[in-house]
């Protein structure tokens, strides 16, 4: 079971570097994991999540989305980062090929279970939407060993901001983010401001206190690979806390 988690926290990212797409299944340069599923084949159940993202099919990742353990979750940095999986070393219930799915919630650890403990420290897994687990193996499996790799986000479209907050605590979610997809700092400028550094909060939201409303805003955004963009100008000066607006570009 996956419970939304609110984390309040300023973590250092451990680097993970994001590989290139590649079709088949290449076996170096994977690593050992675990998946199971929740929710039930409409998916509707891993929709919203710790990550902060809201309706998964409006904002482009459909179902192809996992909650990761802790030990993957990163304390929300790698949200919005992608992975080739595939299930490996069970003969009785893995099917051939492999999925791409981007991060998208978190498999809370359970300290008082004995058993099934998949998603506590430092074990790696994958709590995969019911149709993505279906894609791998026998839905009678429950669990299964997987092999899995980070994968170039493919996104369609400019990355998006979405504008959370009131004015004395600016939140923003970027979403549909390409190349590596997880984000590891993000600045804010306003039309009369210089740029200001914001701080990762809960999921993928960054905040500042700095009052912006008012003013245009352009944000810089650097992936995990160290990669920064620039989308400047992205909202008008009269943008309200809920809209969301395209970057126009990507990664
Ligand atoms: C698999 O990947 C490794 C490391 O990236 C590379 O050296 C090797 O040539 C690849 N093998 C195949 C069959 O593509
Ligand atoms: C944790 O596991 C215990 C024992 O199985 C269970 O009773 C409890 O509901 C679980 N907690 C959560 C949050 O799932």
């Amino acid at each position: 079971m996956v419970v939304m988690a609110i984390w309040f926290v300023t973590h250092s990212h451990g680097d993970e570097e994001a590989d290139s797409p590649s079709s088949g299944i290449n076996k170096s340069g994977w690593y050992d994991a675990r998946a199971t599923f929740y929710g039930d084949i409409t998916g509707a159940e891993t929709q919203q999540g710790a990550c902060g993202y809201s309706d998964l099919n409006k904002q482009g990742y459909g179902l192809a989305t996992a909650a990761l353990s802790t030990a993957l979750f990163n304390n929300g940095y790698t949200c919005g980062a992608c992975y080739q999986i595939f299930c490996a070393n069970d003969p009785q219930w893995c099917l051939p090929g492999s999925i791409k799915i981007t991060a998208t919630n978190f498999c809370p650890p359970n300290y008082t279970k004995t058993v099934d403990i998949w998603c506590n420290p430092p074990q790696k897994h994958f709590d995969l939407s019911l149709p993505m687990f279906l894609k791998i193996a026998n839905y009678k499996a429950g669990v299964v060993p997987v092999k899995y790799r980070r994968v170039r986000c493919a996104k369609t479209g400019g990355v998006k901001f979405e504008l959370k907050g009131n004015p004395y605590f600016l939140m923003v979610l970027p979403y549909n983010v390409g190349g590596a997809g997880d984000i590891k700092a993000m600045q804010v400028r306003g039309s009369k401001t210089g740029w200001i550094t914001m701080k990762k909060n809960w999921g993928q939201h960054w905040t500042t206190g700095v009052v912006l409303t008012g003013q245009g805003l352009s944000f810089k955004v650097m992936t995990s690979n160290g990669i920064a963009k620039y989308f400047m100008n992205v909202t008008p000066w009269y943008w309200k806390f809920g809209q969301t607006f395209d970057g126009k570009i990507n990664f």
